[in-house]
Parts: C-alpha cells; sequence; structure tokens
C-alpha cells in the first residue's frame, strides 16, 4: 500500500474492456499465488521459504513480482506477522502456533499488477485475533459493496471504519489504497475512514485496490530500521486483506477473488 500523502490532481485513468482482461488475469495469478501458498503457512516454516516457494511459482507462471525491487525492496513478497501492520520483509523467522501472517503478492503479469493480500492462521490463535481477522475481512468487503459510479471514495471509507469501530478496533491511517494498473501505485489514494459523500467521485473503468489494515488497540504505527516494517506502536494485533478491483457500470469487478473460495480463514480443506 501507499503511505498517505500529498494530495494529487483528480484525473484518473479510465480503463476499457481489453483492460479489464488484462487486469482480469493479473488479479487471477495474484489469487492463484495466496490459494497455492496456504497450505504452507504452518507453525515452523519461515517467511523466506514462503517467499521462495512463491518466487518459484512466479518462474512456473513466466511472470515477476511487483515488490522485488520496487523502491529497493529486497523480496518478492511481503509477510507481517501478528503486530506487524505492513511491508514485513520475509526473512528467517520461524511462525509459531497462533501467529496470524498477512502475505501479500502483486505479479505482474503482461505488463500489469495484481494486488491482493489476505490473512491466515498459523495452528490455532486466541478467540481475539480469529475476531479481529474476521471483522477485517468484513470491513474490506463491506468497503467493496459501495463501489459503484457515482459513489464516493469517503463512502468506501466511512463503510470501513463504522464497521472497524463498531468491534473496538481502529483503522490505520498512516496507508492506503491506491489506483494500479500498468502501474504499481497511481492515485487515487483510497482511504479505509472517512466521511460519507466526501472525496473523489468514483467512474466507471477505474482500477484501485481497497486494503484495509484493522488494528486490535491504537492506529498508530512506526516504520522500523530496515525502512520498511510497519508496525503498530502500541505492538497490538494488526490484520489485513486487499482486492484490486475495476469499477463496471453497476458496480464493481474483484479481479483478485480466490478460485478455491479460500477469501477468508480458516482455509477448509487447505
Ligand atoms: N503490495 C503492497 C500494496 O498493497 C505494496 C508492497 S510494496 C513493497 O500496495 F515494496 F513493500 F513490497
Ligand atoms: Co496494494
Ligand atoms: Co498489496
Amino acid at each position: 500500500m501507499m503511505e498517505t500523502a500529498r494530495r494529487r490532481p483528480s484525473s484518473f485513468e479510465l480503463h476499457g474492456p481489453e483492460d479489464f482482461a488484462a487486469m482480469r488475469k493479473a488479479g487471477r495469478v495474484a489469487a492463484e499465488m495466496l490459494d497455492f501458498i496456504t497450505p504452507y503457512v504452518t507453525p515452523g516454516v519461515t517467511t523466506g521459504e514462503l517467499d521462495d516457494l512463491l518466487a518459484k511459482k512466479a518462474e512456473d507462471y513466466g511472470v515477476t513480482h511487483g515488490p522485488m525491487g520496487y523502491r529497493g525492496f529486497p523480496k518478492h513478497i511481503c509477510t507481517s506477522v501478528n503486530h506487524v501492520v505492513c511491508h514485513g520483509i520475509p526473512g528467517d523467522k520461524k511462525l509459531n502456533d497462533g501467529d496470524i501472517v498477512n502475505i501479500d503478492v502483486t505479479p505482474i503479469v503482461d505488463g500489469w499488477y495484481g494486488d491482493s493480500s489476505r490473512t491466515y492462521f498459523v495452528g490455532k490463535p486466541s478467540v481475539k485475533a480469529r475476531k479481529l481477522v474476521e471483522v477485517t475481512y468484513e470491513c474490506l468487503m463491506r468497503g467493496i459493496e459501495v463501489v459503484r459510479p457515482g459513489a464516493t471514495l469517503g463512502d468506501i471509507g466511512h463503510a470501513i471504519e463504522t464497521h472497524a469501530k463498531a468491534h473496538g478496533f481502529s483503522v490505520v491511517a498512516d496507508f492506503c489504497g491506491h489506483g494500479i494498473g500498468q502501474t504499481f501505485h497511481t492515485q487515487p489514494n483510497v482511504m479505509h475512514f472517512g466521511e460519507a459523500g466526501e472525496g473523489e467521485v468514483i467512474e466507471e473503468g477505474m482500477f484501485f485496490t481497497i486494503e484495509p489494515m484493522i488494528n486490535a488497540g491504537k492506529a498508530a504505527t512506526k516504520i522500523l530500521p530496515d525502512g520498511w516494517t510497519a508496525v503498530t506502536r502500541d505492538r497490538s494485533l494488526s490484520a489485513q486483506f486487499e482486492h484490486t478491483i475495476g469499477v463496471t457500470a453497476d458496480g464493481c469487478e474483484i479481479f483478485t477473488l480466490s478460485p478455491k473460495g479460500w477469501h477468508c480463514p480458516p482455509y477448509e480443506g487447505a
């Protein structure tokens, strides 16, 4: 996700049927990668091993991973464990029973970026962790449900924020969703909080991500000295889900839906 930053001029690239077909392919690869990795997310595996597996998978597909080398990011995917909010760097860290981990992939398929993430349970997480993950998934889907031409970006943020707060959770404000297509991160910035009816008006043909990060504690984050890993300042748990969508005449198309139906854990039969 992008850092929430300066305003940009509000003119968005609008896409037609050929671009939708290209994004459908890229989104499908992202979703298949997240499906593929599911049975490997178990106690004892390292996040570096998950990165290796998906690096190999990309070779099989003949695609590359957007994050590798992006502004100096050193790995193929992001793995964000427990109080890591986003942009965790895969490494030697072993996953433990009871952890939650977000895996975020962005394959580039014929030049188009498909960006998606899911949070996974490692073994058996606490009741609190399971509730956070479930509500975070619901936040993503509530945000997606309001997308149609004529609605605003504020409507999306409002839907997400309302649901998170109703459960006593907080919405990360330091990172947001983003326009996407043949560029990884472009306008608009898609905030995960806001006021209904405010913000830019959504138009048919827009491509963007929605990717709420929801914390069990306070919203504040900080970046670790590696320059990437964002964590909750109060070390509370954080969860995230992300889809890439395209705005249609009467709603939106989700490009990154799981072919296996593994939308939210527990991922049955993995
Ligand atoms: N996939 C992330 C997003 O949702 C971006 C990762 S960029 C990286 O936008 F450099 F951190 F990998
Ligand atoms: Co994204
Ligand atoms: Co992503």
